[in-house]
């Protein structure tokens, strides 16, 4: 079961990262080129958001069977060495902060009023989601770098 739901968890960010590359990187053109905001552009936007919803669950599933998580804060309090610690700690809170921002994104671009006001709010919110992705992810155990 563990097994399972940790390699989940890992293959499945691969995706999470293109699905969001592509969402910011697309936003970013569109706001840049002024076009308009079409299905093509919801549809990368929606699909980066649920494929990052569900690296949530599958996260916080993890978070409660790995002994890499909230076993590790229950044996050692707070008391963590660093790699531990982004893992027990940071990567997940990051992750949980990081996927609010890119949910506010989403809705903050279905209420704007212009196209370009819409790409905007996604290149922003989701891109600093990305950002935030990215500074707290087990690099090392992922790509087992030693
Ligand atoms: C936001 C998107 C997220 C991405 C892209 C992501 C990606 C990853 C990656 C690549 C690993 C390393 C996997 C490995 O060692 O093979 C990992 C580990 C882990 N993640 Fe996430 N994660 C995300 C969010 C979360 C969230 C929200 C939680 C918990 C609430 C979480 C909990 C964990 C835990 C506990 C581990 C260590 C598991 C273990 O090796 O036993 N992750 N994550």
């Amino acid at each position: 079961m563990y097994e399972t739901i940790q390699m989940l968890h890992s293959y499945w960010a691969y995706f999470v990262l293109i699905m969001l590359i592509a969402a910011v990187g697309n936003a970013i053109i569109g706001y840049a080129t002024n076009r308009k905001f079409a299905v093509k552009d919801l549809r990368v936007s929606l699909f980066a958001l649920i494929f990052t919803h569900l690296q949530l669950v599958i996260g916080i599933i993890l978070y409660f069977i790995s002994v890499k998580g909230f076993q590790m804060i229950q044996q050692n309090g707070m008391k963590l060495e660093s790699a531990d610690r982004l893992q027990a700690l940071e990567h997940p809170v990051v992750g949980i902060l990081a996927i609010v921002l890119i949910t506010i994104g989403w809705s903050k671009h279905k209420k704007a009023q212009t196209d370009k006001r819409a790409f905007g709010k996604i290149a922003l919110f989701y891109g600093l989601g990305l950002l935030l992705i990215l500074s707290r992810l087990p690099w090392k155990d992922w790509w087992n770098l030693y």
